[in-house]
């Protein structure tokens, strides 16, 4: 039970307020880019490539041009007269806004129609006839690598292989010293597939030229408004469009989860487009177009080793990655960090030592690496080591739970220095664990496993301890195309006590227009109610680096309190004057200031703003406003105890989860309705992946599963019932003590799936399976050890 220090009237932290913006999104009010019509507004389509490796020999639009409605057919040449048919990535890498000669990944977008309607842009998307020439793709990464290989990147001046970038954090010498000791070692190959994020709402924008005033006006569904206003205006400023004359407004958004940071060829298209006709142009990508070409996630190739005694005591570990980027690191990473916070590796355990290296590599498809819920590769890392964690339970044959528990990093620990370099600020993973295990019962679901394997039953049981690292991040190590990754806060009172609060990120249906009116009713006792919050517009929101891998409640919601807590201090002031008494002598109570000893003499907040604008002292600046640039000392360390139950079918491989059961730790919770929703969310983003999810392509960079017919994207039916709960460990640099949450579940629960299916296989000596874990491959899987005779 959580204890609120506000009433629920005022609805600080702790309640489960309802969310406001629900009262818009239930009744289909909400408003997206697609809803946005303009006075003579046209419509963009797109031609896309249907090889993933070619020359271009030639693009006839004359037919097109035919098509009742089509106004225009854009290709690269035409972009590259005005020197925009290339842009940055924001890995400071460069994109093809349209090619003028080379095709590098299928769906990539060739030619672009604009015409008075949407039907007629796509009719006249069809009619464009390109002739192609060909080429042999490289899809597979290690053979990209071979440095016999052909160069895919002949864009880029004197690069002679097909490698991006090198990376690596810990210390390899003293990690080798200790695997050539140890008694015990474990490796497993694994692959985390790419998968992609498949939000409700697909890309799309209405690019709003205005020719007299050399104004754009960009609508667009970005996580990110702010930074893709000063990336658009690095692609267009030598065309005249500077970062004043140019306006982001990011509308309701349905659903991001990374996807929505990058910066596509579509909207740069649109802008080009607008700023050449002059007049509106939206582009809408259809489903398919947002399965097939938009930016992917994960696809991590790994090597993992982890080091022990016989005994149980984890000493080291090792892992090497090669990170398949497609043809442009289009990754949404701090630049510091090309792997992302891949080397938060060694997991939740007390050990000394680690080695984690990483090597980018370009092959034929479409780009990416984004952060799809999961902060900057955390995903991939968690699955890493929680399977070898299980591993080595499984080499030694000691129970995993009790191997975590012999293992944890203790409570008392903490700040705890990981030997990749990370600073933890807080956690009791004893606890979580010792929680998660009675909620499920866990003693007596191993006796059942024992009779149930007695009859050739399969039964599993899997467990993922995991630490996440979320809140991007402190400037000094964190930036994005050299912008430090800070977060803002500006709230603004009203003379009659009500308020505006505007951020620099972007709720993409998280609920922060709730959420951070809570964390400002908190310190100022405005009713949450009276407090309105506004994103996603940078003409009046201050400048912020958006919304993306949990990084909101660490960053912005540490801004609105001690933003807050600035205006809080000014009423003190003025409560001070008003009262006549010393600022001394004065005490907070939710809501108002009244005179230690004498609670009669009280001055409520509603009348210290007021005064703020009418009765001040001398002196003083008018009105109750307060800006802040919040930049965190450190990151944050959330952290989850997860256990799953898996009963599998022998003769079919088909897989039930009976049972799941995830403990949380993300510090103080501001709304644990919201945290609810996120966990629920997050846990059914993880199962994704652990047994539906996977993009696959063939030899030829074709791929074959390009629509949700094939894409298996679960829905409520393939969910199981999730029970959860939390221990709290509050963060004790983060001024309300709150980590970040959204990600967690994906993060922790691949791993607990996978570990779970693995340890009901064991008996028959499988060890690993790589993710998705389908009916199939494990069928497979036992057939190949002989289960079925
Ligand atoms: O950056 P993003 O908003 O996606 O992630 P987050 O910071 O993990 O927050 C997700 C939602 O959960 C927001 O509405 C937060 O305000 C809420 N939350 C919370 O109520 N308590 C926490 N300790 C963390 C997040």
């Amino acid at each position: 039970m959580i204890q609120c220090k506000t009433s629920k009237a005022i609805s600080g932290m702790g309640h489960s307020m309802k969310r406001k913006e629900d009262i818009r999104f239930i009744q289909g009010r909400g408003h997206y880019v697609d809803d946005i019509k303009l006075d003579g507004m046209l419509y963009m389509d797109i031609t896309r490539s249907p090889y993933a490796y070619a020359k271009i020999k030639n693009i006839d639009i004359s037919e097109a041009m035919k098509v009742p409605g089509v106004v225009a057919v854009i290709t690269g040449k035409d972009l590259e007269k005005y020197n925009l048919h290339w842009m940055p990535t924001i890995m400071s890498d460069t994109q093809m806004v349209l090619p003028t000669d080379t095709v590098m990944y299928q769906a990539q977008e060739v030619a672009a129609v604009i015409a008075t309607s949407r039907y007629a842009a796509r009719d006249g998307r069809e009619a464009v006839k390109v002739e192609y020439e060909p080429m042999q793709a490289l899809v597979d990464p290690f053979k990209a690598m071979d440095p016999s290989s052909p160069v895919l990147r002949t864009d880029k001046p004197g690069k002679t292989d097909n490698h991006i970038w090198h990376w690596e954090a810990g210390d390899k010498a003293k990690t080798e010293k200790v695997f050539s000791e140890a008694a015990v070692v474990v490796k497993e190959q694994m692959h985390i597939p790419r998968i992609h994020v498949s939000s409700i709402e697909t890309c799309g924008c209405v690019a709003d030229y205005d020719k007299i005033n050399n104004h754009l006006t960009m609508y667009m569904t970005t996580q990110a408004p702010h930074v893709l206003r000063t990336v658009f205006a690095l692609v267009a400023g030598h065309v005249g469009l500077t970062e004043e004359k140019i306006r982001v407004v990011s509308p309701d958004i349905g659903g991001g989860f990374g996807g929505k940071v990058p910066v596509y060829p579509g909207y740069v298209i649109a802008i080009a487009v607008s700023f050449l006709v002059g007049k509106p142009v939206k582009w809408i990508e259809d489903r398919s177009e947002n399965l097939q070409a938009d930016s992917f996630a994960r696809d991590y190739h790994i090597t993992a080793e982890m080091a022990g005694t016989k005994e149980g005591k984890i000493l080291a570990t090792r892992f090497k990655v090669l990170a398949d980027h497609g043809y442009t690191d289009a990754a949404a990473n701090p630049s510091k960090y090309p792997a992302g916070l891949f080397s938060i590796a060694t997991g939740s355990y007390d050990y000394g030592t680690a080695f984690v290296e990483a090597d980018a590599v370009y092959t034929n498809k479409p780009p990416g690496g984004v952060a799809y819920r999961c902060s900057f590769r955390v995903t991939e890392a968690v699955h890493a080591i929680e399977r070898m964690t299980d591993r080595y339970a499984l080499e030694i044959g000691k129970d995993p739970a009790q191997l975590r528990m012999d293992n944890f990093i203790k409570k008392e620990d903490f700040p705890w220095h990981s030997p990749t370099g990370w600073i933890y600020d807080s956690g009791d993973y004893h606890a979580g664990l010792q929680k998660a295990m009675d909620v499920v019962g866990y003693a007596d679901l191993r006796k059942e496993q024992v009779e149930k394997r007695a009859k050739g039953e399969l039964m599993g049981i899997g467990i993922s301890t995991f630490t996440e690292i979320v809140g991007a991040g402190p400037s000094k190590d964190f930036d994005i195309l050299g912008i430090k990754m800070f977060d803002s806060a500006e709230i603004r009172v009203h003379p009659t006590g009500k308020a505006i609060a505007r951020f620099g990120t972007k709720s993409q249906g998280q609920g922060h227009e709730t959420t951070y009116a809570q964390i400002i009713a908190e310190e100022l006792g405005i009713p949450a109610e009276n407090i309105q919050v506004e994103e996603g517009d940078t003409d009046t929101a201050p400048y912020g680096l958006g919304t993306y891998a949990s990084r909101s409640t660490p960053t912005a919601g540490a801004a609105a309190a001690v933003a807050a807590r600035k205006l809080r201090d000014k009423a003190r002031k003025i409560a001070a004057y008003l009262l006549e008494v010393s600022e001394d002598d004065l005490e907070w109570e939710p809501g108002k200031f009244f005179v230690k000893g004498a609670p009669e003499k009280v001055k409520t907040i509603q009348e210290l703003v007021f005064a703020a604008y009418t009765n001040f002292p001398q002196g003083m600046e008018a009105g109750f406003e307060a800006t802040h640039y919040y930049d965190p000392p450190n990151l944050t360390f959330p952290s989850g105890a997860y256990i799953c139950v898996v009963d599998i079918d022998k003769e079919t491989g088909g897989i039930h989860v009976r049972r799941f059961v995830a403990i949380d730790d993300c510090g103080h919770i501001i709304n644990p309705m919201i945290v609810q929703g996120q966990v629920h969310g997050g846990l059914t983003q993880g199962i994704a992946p652990a047994m539906y999810e996977e993009l696959i392509y063939d030899e030829a960079g074709n791929i074959l599963n390009g629509t949700l017919m094939d894409y298996l994207v679960p829905t409520a039916v393939e969910s199981p019932k999730w029970e959860t709960g939390h221990v709290v460990t509050p963060s004790p640099h983060h001024p309300i003590g709150a980590k970040g949450v959204g990600e967690s579940p994906t993060v922790g629960s691949p791993p607990a799936i996978a570990n779970a299916i693995i340890d009901a296989l064991s008996p028959f000596g499988i060890t690993h399976l790589d993710i998705p874990i389908t009916p199939f491959k494990v069928w497979k899987a036992l057939k190949e050890k002989g289960a079925y005779g």
